[in-house]
């Protein structure tokens, strides 16, 4: 979800603003993704690597997850979102990590959309912490990867927005074959109709795991 910075540059205000109104972006995501066909989201909210910014923005954006957290369980709850975290969460502050815990008990039975918020989260840590855990074999090592996910072991499609072209720590082993998407549209600019389109995109892809079109069983 790249381009709050820029976006509140743009427009004379500080970073904070944007990342706030980057949080109606996501509200809308939110909402549009289950009548899309989109099963799981995961939205990376917080590189580990985020941390190295200076103290009053990440400071900001952990109020943001909080609020984020505490007043949009109702909804979530209400059109069946299950709500869960992925990240080093003991770096989190303790209120953040309350809301966490509460907001994936009570929406554990969401249906809907399986939302994921990434926070604090490292894709190289996730793999050399499941490689850790003692994998012997691949299914062992993604089950661990996972974290009780399965359905999210494997990403379709990866939106970057904001113009920037990269996958930075972003679930690197899960995206092997994901179909990229970079759209220019800075993040507090992204409406369901961007998704709409990428989606669109994405289903006239030609995705064939390196085999033959023949070979895929849903192609
Ligand atoms: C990266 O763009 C964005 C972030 C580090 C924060 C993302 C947070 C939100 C979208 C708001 C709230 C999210 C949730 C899940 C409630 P940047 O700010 O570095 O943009 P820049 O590249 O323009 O500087």
């Amino acid at each position: 979800m790249d381009g709050n910075g820029r976006w509140a540059d743009l427009r004379g205000h500080s970073r904070w603003v944007g990342h706030r109104i980057g949080c109606r972006a996501v509200r809308e995501v939110v909402d549009a993704a289950p009548r899309l066909g989109i099963g799981t989201l995961t939205l990376f909210a917080f590189s580990a690597d985020n941390w190295r910014r200076p103290a009053r923005e990440t400071a900001a954006l952990m109020r943001l997850f909080h609020s984020y957290l505490t007043e949009d369980l109702g909804t979530a709850t209400e059109r069946g979102v299950r709500l869960t975290v992925i990240g080093q969460r003991g770096r989190l502050p303790a209120p953040v990590q309350q809301a966490i815990a509460g907001v994936e008990r009570a929406t554990r039975g969401g249906r809907n959309l399986h939302l994921r918020l990434a926070v604090s989260y490292s894709a190289r840590d996730a793999i050399v912490e499941a490689a850790r855990q003692g994998a012997r074999s691949r299914p062992q090592f993604e089950q661990a990867l996972a974290a009780g996910e399965p359905g999210a072991a494997q990403v379709d499609l990866l939106i970057r927005t904001g113009g920037e072209q990269r996958l930075s720590d972003f679930l690197l082993w899960e995206c092997a074959y994901a179909e990229l998407h970079f759209s220019p549209v800075l993040w507090p600019d992204f409406t369901a109709a961007h998704l709409e389109q990428a989606v669109d995109d994405f289903r006239g892809r030609e995705r064939r795991f390196g085999g033959l079109l023949e070979d895929v069983p849903c192609a």
